[in-house]
């Protein structure tokens, strides 16, 4: 997987996005470690609070096509903003469940570009070991 072209696919992805609300355009690409790459892109709604985010759509996907945690190597989410946008917190609680710790989260703005993960997007994150301790739910 090369930075560059899951970054260009991020931005592809952008320009589907549907933002009539906000006009904020966000594109999000899951390369996944088989190669392929699973994009998304915000998705707004008149009833507000039922927007979803780009980067959740993309991985959403992911595993709707059967991809899991261990599969994906990275993602990318792009956006025209002055500063580089960052994931809001929904959808760090959803990469906390749905993406391997460590795994890169690649932010572009077109003129800058940062890398972080779910550990520094999301410390001390409620997950599912809190439901495995209490006999809750299985591993
Ligand atoms: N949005 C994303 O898709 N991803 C982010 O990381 C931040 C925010 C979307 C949600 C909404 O459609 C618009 O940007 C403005 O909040």
């Amino acid at each position: 997987m090369k930075t560059e072209i899951l970054i260009q696919k991020a931005w592809e992805a952008r320009d589907k996005a549907y933002a009539p609300y906000s006009g904020f355009q966000v594109g999000a690409c899951v390369a996944t470690k088989d190669g392929n790459y699973i994009s998304g892109a915000n998705v707004e709604n008149a009833s507000y609070g039922a927007t979803s985010c780009a980067e959740r759509n993309a991985l959403f996907a992911a595993y709707a096509k059967g991809y899991r945690k261990q599969d994906i190597e990275a993602i990318a989410i792009t956006a025209a903003s002055e500063r580089i946008c960052t994931p809001c917190g929904i959808c760090r609680q959803v990469f906390a469940e749905l993406l391997a710790e460590d795994v890169p989260v690649i932010l572009s703005n077109g003129k800058e570009t940062a890398c972080t993960n779910t550990k520094e997007l999301l410390p001390d994150q409620f997950d599912s070991s809190f439901l495995e301790e209490e006999g809750l739910c299985e591993a």
